[in-house]
C-alpha cells in the first residue's frame, strides 16, 4: 500500500507532528502542500490530507491545492487538523471539496494543538503542550487502523 500524506503547517508546526507519526505508522510519503511540487497523486493507493485550522476552515493553501487537483474515482483518503478546539466539524470544506473531487473519505481525525493567536499571544496561548503525547498516540492509534481497512478492502 502506498501513502501519501500531504500537509500545511504553519503556526506552530503542530500538525506536522501528528503527521509524522501518522506517516511513521503508514510508511507514508510526507510532502509540505507549500514546497517541491507533489508526486502524481495517482500513484497512490491512500492520500492524507491535513493542516492547522484557521478561521473554521483547513489553510488555505491546502484549500487551494485540493480544488485544483482533477477529478478521480473513489481514490481513499482521510482527513486531519489540528486547532484551538479540536474537532472535525471544522473539516466540512476541505470534506466536501474531496467528495466533489471524487474521493472517497475513509476517516477523519482532529485534536488540539498550541495555539497563541492575536490577543491569546498575550496569555502563553491556548492547548500549550498540544499536541501532547496522548495526541499523538490517538494519532498512530487512528492511523493504523487505517491501515486495517484499506488492507482489508486490498
Ligand atoms: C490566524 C489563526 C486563526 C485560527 N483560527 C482558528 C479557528 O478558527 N478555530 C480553531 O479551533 N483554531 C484556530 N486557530 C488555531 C490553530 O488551528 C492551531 O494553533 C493549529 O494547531 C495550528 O496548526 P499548525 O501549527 O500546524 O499550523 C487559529 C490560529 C491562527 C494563527
Amino acid at each position: 500500500m502506498r501513502t501519501l500524506i500531504i500537509y500545511m503547517s504553519v503556526h506552530h508546526q503542530n500538525t506536522l507532528r501528528v503527521a509524522t507519526v501518522m506517516a511513521e505508522e503508514l510508511a507514508a510519503e510526507l510532502v509540505a502542500v507549500d514546497q517541491a511540487p507533489s508526486p502524481p497523486l495517482a500513484d497512490y493507493d491512500l492520500i492524507g490530507f491535513g493542516s492547522g485550522i484557521f478561521f473554521g476552515n483547513h489553510h488555505k493553501t491546502l484549500l487551494a491545492f485540493v480544488e485544483a487537483l482533477p477529478a478521480v474515482t473513489g481514490k481513499q483518503a482521510f482527513i486531519f487538523s489540528t486547532s484551538g478546539v479540536g474537532r472535525t466539524r471544522d473539516h466540512a470544506l476541505l470534506r466536501n471539496v474531496l467528495v466533489e473531487r471524487g474521493y472517497s473519505i475513509l476517516d477523519e481525525f482532529s485534536c488540539k494543538g498550541w495555539d497563541s493567536w492575536g490577543p491569546l499571544k498575550l496569555v502563553g496561548g491556548i492547548n500549550r503542550g498540544r499536541p501532547d503525547a496522548e495526541d499523538l498516540e490517538a494519532a498512530r492509534v487512528f492511523a493504523r487502523g487505517l491501515k486495517a481497512r484499506i488492507q482489508g478492502t486490498t
